[in-house]
């Protein structure tokens, strides 16, 4: 009987992440093991169990497709911490029932493609004696344990498109826009969207902005001539004295969002000048995964089913130095990857003349 081990991706779907299940698939396929592709996330643990056989015909042209072949979902009976720091444990008896599934089906060990929540459910199912390795995947890029997630080239070059949208029109009809973005509790996507896509503000969580700073920047640009202007605010961003921007708040669980009409209507109000707003929402998650999205998600694949074969168990795949390494899934959790305020990058963006609102 061939060796069975199990593949499920959790969490926010993010292009790349089919790019990993066929590199995972073939990767195991070339050692004449079975791949089984556990249904919409952790939930496809639940008995009686829900998979498909990921085998080499179902990895035939879908390193282009956007979105998961085996779906996710970041709800459920395995729910996992929401912000920085909050442990959420996964109840015993959804662990035993896991197990038993696993048991049943002969799996001897599970490839979990997920973020920082998923991971820590991973840890969770390590520690219970489930054989786990960890594929980290978010367009937020805000994992602590390694330098890059896959998603997050695609979603800023989604940002970047969109800039680059945005500032004719805005030229045209001399307005500013101000585009909010993804991200979380971190500014990478609005940072290097914003940066790459010829913003002239961006504002972000780790670096709480002002009113009329912003306003200065715009009436600046105006008073130069340059009389459009893109103002990039991550969802996450507040302002000085304020809270981030919280909905749909519900056992402790939150979305963010609506922080980028606020900056605009604060913008009309300071400048006089029309101003519009852009939600990009989830245009950032869909779509086909960018070359190196490609190339990361298959990397980080084969590399998963590597670290099964050598019994790595409770390590999580990580791109360190241009390299594919692995380190404890532990050291991945409770910890998120910000934006350091006065990095290189940010400091880089300012000599660009881009102002943060502060
Ligand atoms: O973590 C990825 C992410 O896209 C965040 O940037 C965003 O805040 C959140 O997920 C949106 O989640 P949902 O798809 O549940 O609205």
């Amino acid at each position: 009987m061939k060796t069975r081990i199990g593949i499920l991706t959790s969490g926010g779907d993010c292009p790349g992440l089919n790019a990993v299940l066929r590199g995972a698939a073939l990767a195991a396929d070339k050692l004449g093991w079975e791949m089984l592709g556990f249904r919409d996330g952790f939930e496809g643990l639940l008995p009686p169990g829900d998979f498909t056989i990921l085998d080499r015909k179902c990895t035939e042209n879908i390193m282009a497709l956007g979105g998961t072949l085996i779906g996710t979902t970041n709800r459920g009976h395995f729910v996992a911490k929401i912000g920085a720091g909050d442990r959420a444990v996964v109840a015993a008896d959804v662990i035993e029932k896991a197990r038993k599934v696993l048991n049943d089906d002969r799996v001897e060990a599970l490839v979990i493609v997920g973020g920082d929540g998923s991971m820590t459910t991973a840890l969770q199912l390590q520690e219970a004696g489930i054989n786990c390795v960890g594929v980290p995947k978010t367009i937020d890029n805000d994992l602590e344990a390694t330098a890059m997630t896959f998603g997050f080239d695609s979603a800023v070059a989604a940002v970047v498109d969109a800039l680059d949208r945005l500032h004719t029109t805005a030229t045209s009809h001399k307005r500013a826009i101000v585009v909010e973005v993804m991200g979380r509790h971190a500014g990478w996507i609005a940072l290097h969207g914003g940066l790459a896509g010829g913003a002239d503000v961006i504002l972000i969580p780790e670096i709480p902005f002002d009113f009329d700073k912003v306003a200065d920047a715009i009436r600046a640009r105006d008073a130069a001539g340059d009389l459009s202007s893109l103002v990039v605010v991550a969802e996450g961003a507040r302002p000085r004295d304020g809270q981030q921007v919280k909905r749909d708040i519900k056992d402790g669980e939150f979305r963010l969002g609506g922080i980028g009409d606020i900056v605009a209507r604060e913008i009309a109000a300071r400048t006089a000048k029309e101003t519009r707003t852009c939600v990009l929402g989830h245009l950032q998650r869909g779509g086909a995964p960018t070359t190196l999205d490609r190339i990361l998600g298959t990397r980080f694949g084969v590399k998963a089913v590597q670290l099964i074969n050598e019994s790595h168990f409770g390590s999580m795949v990580s791109y360190q130095n241009y390299q594919v390494r692995h380190v404890p899934i532990a050291d991945a959790v409770n910890r998120l990857r910000l934006v350091p305020p006065n990095g290189e990058m940010v400091q880089t963006a300012r000599d660009v003349e881009i102002s943060f609102g502060d």
